[in-house]
């Protein structure tokens, strides 16, 4: 098999490395791809949101399959465009991935189908958010409504910060505030079957200790057990399988891979948000500990056939991976800042770029996640805080930890 990853990211050269390993994959490119990604096949130079350049690029490296990693390059119909061209394509349509589109639309389908969520008020007017922020209280929680690369939040007690961040969007939605650990939820799904993955956990601020601003994540690891074992099934059924009728009710049936991000409050697990593609850098610990073949569980899912792939085999193993962000991330990364050390297996490009006399230099925000499996998560975090401190990245912004316990990551 043929696989083309489509992005340019952490995630995208985890799910480009996992398919370079996988025996029954023939050759792999990438969409542009990045530095680390170029080690893996051909890269192919095109914008990821042009999806007739992306297909363009499908068609010419005679792929067999299609992998879209960024939820921009889904909105923009990279899917739906490759599809037209005869070639299968691991994620959803645009109008299905309006369920990360559009934080209205997600919340629309989820109280079409029963899913336990945080109650909600999408704002047009600054009254209509003076209103709703009234009636939550704090702390406030305000989101832009489109998508935000994952900086479209605000959680705060300070109510003129949380106006302030409504004022800076089109669209807002207020909602009531959840209490509890967060963890993330993968299934992938043909729009009919739904295979959940493993647990994995993000750090989504930028500072230790749960400190800072919401970054895309600063790390994540693998396996998580903490969490008790009926709440995968439970929100199969209550979340999941409901979802996935009502987006086919509604002509756009998500096929691809969904991200359940939840909170675990005291009342049960609430979904806290939809993403219509793997969490990044979640991807970087899930896809390490695969034992079934990513390929044919992406092909399976993007051709409807998923019903008949047997149980996800795993790794018996932990996984950890560190970012690394440049200097200034979130607020004002810089671009342009030399980085060594990053040689070698475990490092995954995020924004990296070589420069012309072949320097690799950081493209702005997160730039290497440091990744490493080990048969304890104790294990896996050491290896991956070694691999970190090889690296060299002036005023290079990263947690120190990653695996440990939080208050919004929970126990260990
Ligand atoms: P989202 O983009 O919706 O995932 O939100 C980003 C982050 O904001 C989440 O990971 C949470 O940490 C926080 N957040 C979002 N919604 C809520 C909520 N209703 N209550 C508490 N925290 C929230
Ligand atoms: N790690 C969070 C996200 O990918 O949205």
């Amino acid at each position: 098999m043929r696989v083309l990853v489509v992005g340019s990211g952490g995630r995208e050269h985890a799910l480009a490395a996992a398919l370079a390993a996988d025996p029954g994959v023939t050759a792999v490119a990438s969409a542009p791809g990045n530095p680390g990604m170029g080690s893996l096949g051909p890269l192919f130079p095109v914008n990821p949101l042009d999806a007739e350049a992306v297909a363009g690029a499908a068609v010419e490296f005679r792929a067999d399959l299609v992998v879209v990693g960024p939820e921009a390059a889904l909105v923009a119909g990279v899917t739906d465009a490759v599809q037209s061209a005869g070639i299968a394509c691991f994620g959803p349509t645009r109008s299905a991935a309006e369920l990360e589109g559009s934080k209205t639309f997600a919340k629309s389908v989820m109280a079409a189908a029963g899913v336990p969520t945080a109650r909600s008020r999408s704002c047009t007017t600054a009254a209509e958010v003076a209103a709703a922020l009234d009636e939550f209280g704090p702390p406030y929680v305000v989101k832009n409504d489109s998508l935000a690369a994952g900086k479209g939040v605000v959680v705060t007690d300070d109510r003129d910060t949380a106006v302030a961040h409504a004022a800076g969007c089109d669209r807002v939605v207020v909602e009531e505030f959840l209490n509890g650990p967060e963890i993330s939820l993968f299934v992938v799904t043909d729009g009919t079957t739904a295979v959940p993955l493993k647990l994995a956990q993000d750090y989504k601020r930028a500072g230790t200790g749960d400190t800072g601003l919401n970054t895309g994540g600063m790390g994540a690891y693998a396996t998580i057990t903490w969490v008790p074992d009926d709440v995968v099934p439970q929100v199969m059924q209550t979340v999941v399988y409901p979802v996935l009728k009502e987006m086919t009710d509604r002509q756009a049936p998500f096929a691809g891979l969904l991200y359940v991000g939840l909170c675990l409050t005291a009342q049960g697990p609430r979904v806290i948000e939809f993403n219509a593609r793997f969490g990044d850098p979640e991807a970087q610990v899930l896809l390490p500990l695969l034992k079934t073949s990513p390929a044919e569980l992406f092909r399976r899912a993007a051709t409807g056939t998923l019903a008949e792939l047997g149980p996800l085999q795993w790794h018996d193993q932990s996984a950890v991976t560190v970012v690394i962000a440049s200097k200034g991330y979130p607020e004002s990364p810089s671009a342009g800042d030399l980085i060594t050390g990053a040689d070698g297996s475990g490092y995954l490009h995020a924004g990296t770029r070589l420069t012309g006399d072949g320097r690799l230099v950081t493209s702005g925000g997160r730039a290497i996640c440091c990744t490493a499996t080990g048969d304890t998560l104790d294990e896996a975090r050491a290896a991956a805080y070694e691999l970190a401190g090889r690296v060299t990245l002036d005023g290079a912004v990263w947690r120190a930890d990653i695996g440990l316990p939080s208050p919004l990551t929970g126990p260990r």
